[in-house]
């Protein structure tokens, strides 16, 4: 039987993930109301995270080596109206993509898991 290709398959592997992620910060630093939370980061270091995170989120073959969740974004002071920006920004990014609705449906999910890691109200042991 053949084995069922992942999500990270389908979105084009190391270098499509690459580039979805790439074209979803280009939409997030773009925002006013958002760009000023990483006016101190390192977009490098950003990428490189963000790459494995979602590699890893759309079961790709990769591990997520970055700091946890809580502790990337704690006191930046992002609030759940940014939040849900963020989320808009990477929803309007797949949907250029070729993928259906109900997969992005599924990783939305995932993603909303961490809202209150990314906001500050989930009482986390580090
Ligand atoms: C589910 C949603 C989110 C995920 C999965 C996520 C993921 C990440 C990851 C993986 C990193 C890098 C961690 C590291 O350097 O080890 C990061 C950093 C960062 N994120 Fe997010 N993020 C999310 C939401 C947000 C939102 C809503 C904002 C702002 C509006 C934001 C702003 C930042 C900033 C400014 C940094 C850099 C922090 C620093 O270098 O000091 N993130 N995020």
């Amino acid at each position: 039987m053949e084995k069922p290709t992942t999500l990270f398959d389908r979105v084009g592997g190391e270098q499509g993930v690459k580039n979805l992620v790439r074209s979803f910060y280009d939409r997030v630093l773009k925002d006013p109301e958002l760009a000023s939370f990483f006016e101190g980061a390192s977009i490098d270091r950003l990428f490189k995270m963000q790459y494995e995170f979602f590699a890893a989120a759309l079961d790709g073959p990769v591990t997520y080596s970055g700091l946890s969740i809580h502790q990337a974004h704690f006191g930046l002071g992002i609030d759940k109206d940014d939040f849900c920006r963020f989320v808009n920004h990477l929803i309007d990014t797949l949907r250029t993509w070729q993928i259906s609705d109900q997969e992005i449906q599924s990783l939305i999910s995932r993603v909303n898991t961490y809202a209150d890691e990314v906001t500050g109200s989930a009482v986390v042991v580090d």
